[in-house]
């Protein structure tokens, strides 16, 4: 039996049609939008995760210069070989920024591709009326705005682990005009990465409970108690490096050296 469309051609020959040949008589549906649905959902969660251990990170520099210091030595491995390798943060930057495509590659396929999609979705919106609804869409454009920013903030990352650090992020985030960008950085991935997780939660049903709309007033509250707790924070972290930054402006490149280290050379410089 001949499977597909038959088209005749100007020689009168029949031609296969290869769009959509064969996919309504196949015999078992494809497993492939199930597998996309849960990679799609595993690199989500790796990346929600990782946000937060980054955001604690970076905030390090609310305590002291001093521990932003240690932080960024200890992923540069100098607690473990004695000597500073910032390729190893380049080694965890491109597994991270892997991630990143991975997941904006299989999320690309929800986004509404036409404007008819689009103005149905927002049909459906106005019906349903209801947050969760409305909180995909905040998905949609807060991912759409990552492609761009995420990107440009990796790729410094992956290209010059060498100037992180308490004057190097000062001086990249003032004098080198980065915080625009982060601020705008900071609001997408907070509200997309609190809005993920708690879609996984939903979705994968983690905390079903014999009470499941009870289950998700809780998650809901939960997931803006932690974007609003990381959202300070990081507006408290990106006011910091702003000052440091600033009151650094006048000798851009200099390296930080760590209080004790200072003290050090201070008293050799008296003996
Ligand atoms: C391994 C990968 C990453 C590394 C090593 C890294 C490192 C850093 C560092 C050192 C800073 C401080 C400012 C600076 O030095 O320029 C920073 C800030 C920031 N990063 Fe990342 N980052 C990574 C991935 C990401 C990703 C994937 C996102 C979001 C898509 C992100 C969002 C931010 C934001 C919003 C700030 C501003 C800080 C704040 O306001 O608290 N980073 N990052």
């Amino acid at each position: 039996m001949t499977r597909g469309v038959r088209a005749y051609g100007d020689t009168g020959k029949s031609l296969e049609v290869i769009a959509g040949v064969g996919l309504g008589d196949r015999s078992r549906k494809s497993r492939w939008p199930a597998r996309m649905d849960f990679l799609q959902s595993a690199t989500g969660l790796a990346l929600g995760l990782f946000m937060w251990g980054h955001m604690l990170f970076v905030a390090s520099i609310l305590v002291s210069n001093d521990s932003m210091w240690r932080v960024t030595k200890l992923f540069e491995g100098y607690y473990f070989f004695g000597k500073s390798y910032p390729g190893i943060v380049s080694a965890i930057v491109a597994i991270v920024f892997a991630l990143f495509m991975g997941h904006a590659f299989l999320a690309m396929r929800k986004f509404p591709a036409s404007y008819r999609q689009y103005r149905t979705f927002l049909g459906h919106r106005t019906l349903m009326a209801h947050t969760d609804t409305t909180l995909w869409w905040v998905q949609v454009v807060t991912g759409f705005l990552l492609f761009f920013l995420g990107s440009a903030h990796l790729y410094q990352m992956l290209m010059h682990p060498g100037d992180i650090g308490p004057y190097g992020s000062g001086d990249r985030v003032w004098s080198g005009h980065w915080w625009p960008l982060y601020l705008v950085l900071l609001f997408c991935v907070e509200l997309h990465g609190g809005v993920g997780l708690y879609r996984l939660a939903v979705k994968w049903d983690w905390f079903g409970g014999d009470d499941p709309d009870g289950t998700r007033r809780h998650l809901s509250a939960f997931k803006w108690g932690i974007t609003a707790f990381l959202l300070v924070l990081g507006l408290a972290t990106l006011a910091a490096y702003m000052k440091i930054g600033y009151e650094h402006r006048d000798r851009v490149g200099e390296e930080y050296v760590p209080t004790w280290l200072q003290e050090d050379g201070r008293q050799r410089g008296t003996q």
